[in-house]
């Protein structure tokens, strides 16, 4: 069955963001002119998606502006003849279907991924999370797509990291099958990095089946009193075939403030607006340091 629909959890609390993210989401911090949520919507449209649910929480609100039309907006700009800007905005809300379910509580990603279990029904689905920026020239999520379709089970992105790194993130343990497939025989929730069974951290991009609900149904918190989807799939590895992608390209940890000023730099760099001012800029500020 083809993978149609996506899940975007976006009801964390994005402490590390604070105060930035008191009263607004995370999600909607701008890199350079677009918000971060945005670049993934994009990922996702460009990787075959059709619909899209957004879980959200308070103080989430601007997300659904963002993608709705703008009537007053698009007016204003169409009087003032900024043609470009106005079609720019007007296909954000073109895009793709979107949908929205409330996390009342944020009780973990695996929580948040069970709030959207009506709408996904029966089938297998997408989850991209919106702190991950992934630049390539394959859209991250459709080199998950491709080998969902290869093998039919559920796929997790997969990123070799530092060892003093892999306490944040979900762990891996794998058989190769290739160089950059695998399948993983064991998870760990942000081990201590003398547990870590390798250097593969999971990413915030996965294709899964839906047998994962019933185990989440069930799912017990784990780190953190949180509600684990780690943990979950975990449980799902022992029913079914999952697999891992090391994938092609480059991911910036938006989530974290100095992947987020990393992220900018870089981005930057490569729009030709700025590239030469923005680069003449830096090399100034490089030989003061
Ligand atoms: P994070 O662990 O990055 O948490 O969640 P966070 O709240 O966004 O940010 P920090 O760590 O406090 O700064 C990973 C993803 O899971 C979603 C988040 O919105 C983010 O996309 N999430 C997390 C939920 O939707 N609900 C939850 O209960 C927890």
């Amino acid at each position: 069955m083809k993978v149609r629909k996506a899940i975007f959890p976006v009801a964390g609390l994005g402490t590390r963001f604070l105060p930035a993210t008191k009263s607004s989401p995370k999600e909607m911090l701008p890199l350079i002119d677009k918000p971060l949520v945005q670049y993934v919507v994009e990922e996702a449209v460009a990787a075959g998606i059709e619909q899209i649910i957004f879980v959200t929480g308070r103080t989430k609100r601007s997300i659904e502006d963002h993608f709705d039309s703008s009537p007053e907006l698009e007016s204003h700009l169409e009087e003032k003849g900024k043609d470009k800007t106005l079609q720019a905005v007007r296909d954000i809300a073109d895009m793709v279907d979107i949908f929205y379910v409330r996390q009342k509580k944020a009780l973990g990603l695996g929580h948040a991924i069970l709030c959207a279990r009506d709408f996904i029904g029966n089938e297998p689905f997408a989850v991209l999370l919106g702190d991950d920026i992934i630049d390539g020239s394959v859209p991250c999520l459709r080199q998950l797509l491709d080998l969902y379709e290869h093998y039919r089970g559920s796929v997790l992105a997969l990123e070799q990291v530092p060892m003093e790194q892999i306490s944040s993130y979900g762990c891996v343990a794998v058989n190769r099958i290739t160089d950059r497939i695998m399948e993983i025989t064991d998870m760990v929730e942000k081990p201590k990095r003398e547990e870590a069974p390798s250097d593969m951290a999971i990413i915030g991009r996965y294709v899964l089946t839906p047998a994962i609900f019933q185990i989440l149904e069930k799912q017990e918190p784990g780190r953190g009193g949180e509600i684990q989807l780690t943990d979950a799939i975990k449980r799902l590895s022992a029913d079914e075939a999952v697999y891992g992608c090391l994938f092609e390209g480059v991911r910036h940890d938006c989530g974290d403030k100095l992947g987020f000023l990393k992220a900018t730099v870089d981005l930057a760099l490569k729009r030709d607006e700025f590239k030469q001012e923005f680069g003449d800029y830096l090399r100034e500020k490089m030989c003061c340091l």
